[in-house]
């Protein structure tokens, strides 16, 4: 599922989101092993921890740049949203259904808030440096 288009510019970013995209990968594995119970003991866990760490690098980043605080107000709503879905199913009773949904729901996020939010905001933080580096230029 990755692909160029979804490159930040920032290495380390884009290869943590190839690793939630492997993850992605690894539920639809679940799916087709007909195995729900190694979703929710092995990989959700592992996707819920994941994701948290992701989202810490990208808030991080943000972080201290006062031009920037509404959309790191609103990034960071959009990764609540996410880890607040991720908890529901990890909380709820391994189900097949319940997972190819989940699925479908996680592939569409992750493009549609890799391919938009995330490159705005590398490319909001990269204007931010450029004026920071100007002014004390
Ligand atoms: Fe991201
Ligand atoms: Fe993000």
């Amino acid at each position: 599922m990755w692909n160029k288009s979804l490159e930040t510019g920032i290495r380390e970013l884009d290869l943590q989101h190839q690793e939630l995209l492997e993850i992605a990968n690894e539920l639809e594995r679940c799916v087709n092993d007909g195995n729900p119970h190694r979703a929710w003991q092995e990989v959700l866990p592992r996707l819920s921890g994941y994701a948290l760490f992701h989202f810490a690098t990208e808030e991080n980043l943000l972080i201290g740049l006062p031009s920037v605080a509404k959309e790191l107000a609103a990034h960071i709503a959009e990764h609540r949203t996410f880890a607040t879905k991720v908890e529901e199913l990890r909380t709820s009773a391994p189900d097949l259904d319940g997972l190819r949904e989940f699925i479908d729901y996680l592939q569409k996020w992750l493009v549609a808030h890799i391919g938009h939010s995330d490159q705005a905001l590398v490319a909001l933080v990269s204007a931010a440096h450029r004026t920071c580096k100007n002014r004390t230029a």
